[in-house]
């Protein structure tokens, strides 16, 4: 298993404090089943400034810390950016890190609304090659509400990772309900952890993944793991559209019928 959002690295977000808890983190992440996490520590979200160069170095710290440990677990490079004014901008002056290299980018958007101006920055991400993945949309009050606007969003051209605990319950019942309503809509992509701690929030991934194919069918756990293998390969994601075992909305029915 991959997880594509994780705050492992020691000390530089409200994730991992130190080595001794990456090393933790790591630890239970192989007991979880996974074999490769991208470190993802949040960027420009009003706490925390975690330029890429630094991340990227720290990261390939964390992997072969592991390595001589004799940890199995393959730590890559990332960034969980909050949705700000001259992100394009920062991309182009080499301050931010796509998942891995890929194309894709995690981005955070505020937990009450969606900005104004999530359409154009999508269409200069497009621009610059770039395909936003939307972290833990089922947190976000506004899609709460309406999930048509994430719709919206994936229907030009962004994909949605839920997360193992909102899932699970850990983020309370409204939480829980969105997550599975977001995932039945065919509107998730990617499952990840989100872990920041062996305590609170750790990874829950495998237990996630063992609801999934209960609730939703093994075929739902296939899809969101291969399109987390996907990421990381930097291939095109699979698209819920046109997939016989996600549900497509009505809203999504419509929209298919105006775009050629
Ligand atoms: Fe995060």
């Amino acid at each position: 298993m991959i997880d594509i959002h994780t705050h492992i690295l020691p000390g530089i977000d409200d994730g991992a404090s130190d080595w001794e808890e990456t090393l933790r983190l790591a630890n239970a992440a192989v007991e979880d089943g996974i074999t490769a996490v991208i470190a993802t520590p949040h960027h420009a979200n009003g706490k925390y400034l975690n330029a890429a160069h630094e991340v990227k170095q720290l990261a390939e710290r964390v992997d072969k810390r592991l390595n001589e440990e004799g940890i199995p677990l393959r730590v890559l490079h990332g960034q969980e950016i909050r949705i700000h004014d001259g992100l394009p901008e920062a991309w182009e002056r080499g301050e931010l890190l796509s998942l891995s290299g890929s194309r894709y980018m995690l981005i955070e958007l505020p937990s009450s609304h969606i900005p104004k101006s999530m359409g154009e920055l999508m269409h200069e991400l497009a621009v610059l090659g770039l395909v936003p993945i939307i972290a833990h949309p089922e947190r976000n009050s506004a899609i709460a509400r309406d999930p048509r606007l994430l719709e919206e969003l994936v229907m030009r051209g962004a994909f949605a990772q839920v997360t193992s605990h909102s899932l699970l319950g850990g983020f309370g019942r409204g939480v829980e309900r969105t997550a599975w309503t977001l995932c039945r809509s065919g509107l998730i992509h990617i499952v990840s952890s989100d872990a920041h701690d062996t305590n609170r929030r750790g990874f829950k991934l495998k237990e996630a993944y063992q609801v999934i194919g209960k609730r939703l069918g093994e075929s739902y756990v296939d899809y969101y793991q291969s399109n987390a293998s996907r990421i990381v390969s930097d291939s095109p994601l699979e698209l819920t559209r046109g997939e016989s075992h996600v549900k497509s909305t009505s809203f999504s029915r419509f929209l298919r019928r105006l775009i050629p």
